[in-house]
């Protein structure tokens, strides 16, 4: 983890926030090549999900929605974890995690009085920070960050930062019903920040207070949702093994019914085997069933139905949700290609490589002129002006070539195109694959077609 924390830091993906300040707790921003990596994730997520697709559209809601939302779903009532407060160093935990840490003990579902009994008699289980065994009780601790709208700070202003974006999907439900040309089963999808007051935040970017969620909710008629439930779940795979996901550091983990959250029918979840964490969540795919739609319906009095035109059957829609956090992904396709090789027969004898596939890197292509020196420069600047409109490029004349093709292996970099002395006469230009460092002559007329070819065939990460 540190290496990948100092990586991050170093080439300008993920920056500790407010730095200057001494940092603030898990809170991180992202830098010039970390907000282009996640941006091109979410973009291929809604490209697959919504345009890729004539059944699923798009909502962007707001952060703050009336305070009624969470009743009806839920979460003001039962969004929460089981907190503990050690009396030695004054440190609050997460019940579950003090217990799992410490003990072979499976802590989720348990109640607040099964934890403290736990805690209270399992010896083992100590303050990781002074190895004291005096705990509070356990007790619930709702995540949802609060606020107040407007100038007066009373109940009556009470309102809440959003801990999901799938609220604001039931909520505006009906309309999207009633103004597009939707018919079920149809899916709506939402990317957007998402606010968790998280008691025990870590990983870096893998748990934080603040997060990037893409969450979609597919509305299907009672009776075809189990179907439509393997459907997504095999979907979903598939979308991050096709971005060069390696399949071995994923797996579908089968919620037990006993823990299923309170809406669920079925959860399953696609984790990545975190080299710091082990197995762990990227995204839930979950049956939510007609929970959310009969709830707002209940609390808003308002109608929630669908009604198919053709056989007039009414029924509430059962929901099939698949829902992943952006940050967590970024860092599993981080983590997933990052790379350090040792070289045969080059005068380097070793390179770090994110191989990225070229639909997520954050800069497609680099284009090189072999010398700074005129007209060979003139020309490699002509055609990075001719080709960055249509993606990022990056152009670079300073150092040794073999210098220039490092930095971008490092950065992920799926292709570099070189001007050199031939040009000049031939108008042709190499084009260097990352993966296999191989390098190509191509036509200068032909490099846009083949780099977009390349591009959106990932053919650099087929070659892995
Ligand atoms: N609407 C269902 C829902 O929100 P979830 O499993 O709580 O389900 C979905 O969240 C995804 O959001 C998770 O799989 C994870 O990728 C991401 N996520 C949740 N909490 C997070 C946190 N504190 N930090 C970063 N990502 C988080």
């Amino acid at each position: 983890m540190d290496k990948i924390v100092s990586f991050c830091k170093r080439r300008g993906f993920v920056y500790q926030s407010s730095e200057i300040y001494g940092g603030i707790r898990s809170s991180y921003d992202y830098g010039p090549l970390g907000v282009e990596l996640k941006k091109n994730i979410k973009d291929e997520w809604w490209r697959r999900l919504v345009h890729m697709r004539d059944d699923v559209v798009g909502v962007d809601s707001a952060i703050i929605q009336h305070p009624r939302v969470w009743e009806a779903s839920g979460h003001t009532a039962t969004f929460n974890d089981m907190l503990v407060e050690s009396r030695t160093s004054g440190r609050r935990y997460r019940a579950d995690h003090l217990i799992e840490e410490a003990t072979e003990i499976d802590a989720e579902g348990l109640s607040a009085e099964e934890m403290t009994k736990v805690i209270r008699e399992d010896e083992r289980i100590k303050d990781p920070v002074d190895g004291g065994r005096d705990f509070t009780e356990a007790r619930p601790f709702n995540l949802m960050f609060e606020t107040y709208t407007g100038p007066v700070k009373g109940p009556e202003n009470l309102a809440f930062l959003r801990p999901e974006t799938a609220q604001g999907i039931f909520t505006n439900f009906k309309n999207v019903l009633d103004t597009s040309r939707v018919k079920v089963p149809f899916g709506i999808a939402q990317q957007g920040k998402s606010f968790r007051n998280e008691i025990t935040p870590g990983n870096f970017i893998f748990r934080t207070r603040e997060f990037e969620q893409m969450e979609m909710e597919f509305f299907v008629e009672p009776g075809t949702d189990e179907e439509w439930h393997e459907t997504w779940i095999q979907e979903r795979w598939d979308w991050y093994t096709g971005l060069g996901m390696d399949p071995e550091n994923l797996r579908v983990y089968e919620h037990p019914p006993e823990k299923l959250s309170h809406y669920s029918k079925r959860t399953v979840d696609i984790e990545y085997d975190f080299p710091f964490a082990g197995w762990s969540e990227l995204e839930g795919v979950a049956n939510r069933t007609d929970y959310d739609l009969s709830r707002h319906a209940e609390f808003s009095g308002q109608k929630l139905e669908y009604i198919d035109q053709g056989t007039g059957n009414r029924f509430v829609p059962y929901v099939i949700e698949p829902a992943a956090g952006a940050d967590r992904v970024a860092l599993a396709f981080i983590v997933d290609a990052y790379r350090e090789e040792e070289l045969e027969g080059e005068s380097d004898d070793s390179r770090v490589v994110l191989k990225l596939h070229p639909r997520i890197a954050p800069v497609k292509a680099a284009v090189f002129p072999l010398t700074k020196k005129e007209p060979v420069s003139t020309k490699a600047r002509e055609l990075y002006n001719d080709l960055r409109g249509d993606y990022s490029i990056f152009y670079d004349e300073t150092g040794a070539i073999g210098r220039r093709y490092r930095r971008q292996d490092e950065i992920g970099t799926p292709f570099c195109v070189t001007v050199d002395f031939d040009t000049l006469e031939d108008d042709q230009v190499t084009i260097r694959d990352r993966d296999t460092m191989q390098q190509e002559r191509v036509p200068i007329s032909e490099v846009r077609e083949r780099l977009q070819r390349l591009i959106s065939t990932g053919s650099a990460a087929a070659e892995r």
